[in-house]
């Protein structure tokens, strides 16, 4: 087993980049808005809460440190529970019914996104003026993140999954992040 190497800012940025060009490339599924199994709408919704919750401490980003910290270790908290139910039910049928380069490259963004969620929290304790690039990395990093996940990803595994494959990746995303949010 190799060792985990430390993701710069410069991967950051290289990552953001090129999950932008991906978001930005034509899309062959569209997203599946309002509609599709249980675990695609809550996927929806948590992905919304993110970005509503990023939006805040990205507002607040000037403001006092302190004020900043409990939002971003939130933050950190609603991602963790959410990459690691998806990382428990979701990527792994990904690689199962046939995409695993898909599933390889969604591990590796969250990998990233988890690093960079520690990276702000730091650079809030610390008042350290690198915060705001960080949170843009990461919001820009979350946004191509999830279009990739609802637009083409999801919608195909969605088609590949039987009815009851469908059913039982509900049911482990629900209780992934139920426990995972205790
Ligand atoms: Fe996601």
């Amino acid at each position: 087993m190799t060792e985990p190497t430390s993701l710069s800012r410069r991967d950051f940025g290289a990552a953001a980049a090129a999950a932008a060009a991906l978001a930005a490339a034509p899309v062959a599924a569209q997203p599946l808005r309002r509609a599709g199994p249980e675990w695609y709408r809550a996927i929806q919704e948590h992905h919304r809460q993110l970005f509503d919750l990023m939006g805040r401490a990205m507002d607040g980003a000037g403001g006092r440190p302190m004020t900043l910290v409990p939002l971003i270790r939130r933050i950190n908290m609603v991602n963790a529970a959410h990459a690691i139910a998806e990382e428990v039910s979701i990527y792994p049928m990904i690689d199962i019914l046939g995409m695993r380069g898909r599933s390889q490259s969604l591990y590796r963004e969250q990998q990233m996104a988890k690093v960079m969620g520690t990276r702000m929290l730091v650079e809030a304790q610390q008042g350290d003026p690198g915060l705001r690039d960080t949170m843009r990395q990461l919001s820009d990093a979350l946004r191509a993140h999830v279009r990739e996940e609802e637009d083409q990803t999801y919608p195909d595994l969605i088609r590949r999954a039987s009815p009851a494959q469908n059913r039982m990746i509900s049911e482990l995303y629900s209780e992934t992040f139920r426990r995972a949010s205790a």
